[in-house]
């Protein structure tokens, strides 16, 4: 059995993604993972979304908000709110949030109740591969919904191993969501949820980048 059994639960009512509920588990297991590199990647991951001082900041899938807290700081007088489906793993992120201009709410990727146009940039990261495959257009459509337009949107998502050995391994450690996570098909799905301006990167280690924008600005 791998950790990933031991940290995810798909028993959550609300979704049939693979929820976390515990937090501090996550977390200690998400240091080693990275390898000393977490908050070196998060940050940039903060940077590269394109939020800015003042901006409303949706972050989906935000588990023990360790990207919302550094979008937060990057929005300074703007606000964050992070959402999971589990109450349990925001319990575990309102404790350690010190940031004023942050909140946490619980809510699913692939139906938000947040109005349409209603944020200025909306980011995920390690969330798109909990969700079941053919739930994942339906949350990138959510996403461009309740961006306003012009507004971006960054997704991280775990990059697996280029070798078959450290694949293996990342299954063997984390579950097949890993393993076999498809990040070729994030750019097409991402255009067909009709966002442009797509562009693309590697964080290491780990990390698939794409930013994109929900077209519609006005000149
Ligand atoms: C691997 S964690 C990533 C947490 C955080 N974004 C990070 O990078 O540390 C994936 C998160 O997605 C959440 N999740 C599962 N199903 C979801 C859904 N339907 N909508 C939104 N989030 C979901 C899980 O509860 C979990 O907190």
């Amino acid at each position: 059995m791998g950790l990933g059994h031991l940290l995810n639960h798909n028993h959550n009512p609300g979704t049939a993604g693979l929820t976390i509920d515990h937090g501090r588990s996550y977390d200690v297991f998400g240091a080693a993972f990275f390898g000393g590199r977490r908050d070196r990647v998060y940050r940039r991951l903060a940077e590269l979304s394109g939020a800015g001082p003042g901006d409303r900041v949706l972050d989906i899938g935000c588990g023990t908000g360790y990207l919302t807290r550094r979008l937060a700081a990057v929005v300074s007088s703007g606000t964050v709110v992070g959402l999971d489906p589990s109450a349990a793993v925001l319990d575990h992120a309102r404790r350690i949030t010190t940031d004023s201009n942050c909140t946490y709410t619980v809510g699913v990727a692939e139906s938000l109740t947040a109005e349409d146009d209603s944020f200025d940039v909306v980011a995920n990261c390690l969330m798109l591969h909990h969700l079941p495959e053919d739930l994942r257009p339906t949350a990138l459509t959510e996403m461009r919904r309740v961006l306003r337009p012009g507004g971006q949107l960054l997704i991280g998502e775990f990059r697996p191993p280029a070798n078959r050995i450290g694949r293996h391994l990342v299954g063997a450690l984390t579950g097949p969501a890993m393993e076999h996570n498809p990040i070729h098909l994030l750019e097409p799905m991402i255009a067909d949820a009709g966002f442009e301006q797509i562009t693309l990167g590697d964080l290491h280690p780990w990390i698939r980048y794409v930013t994109a924008v929900k077209p519609g600005a006005a000149g």
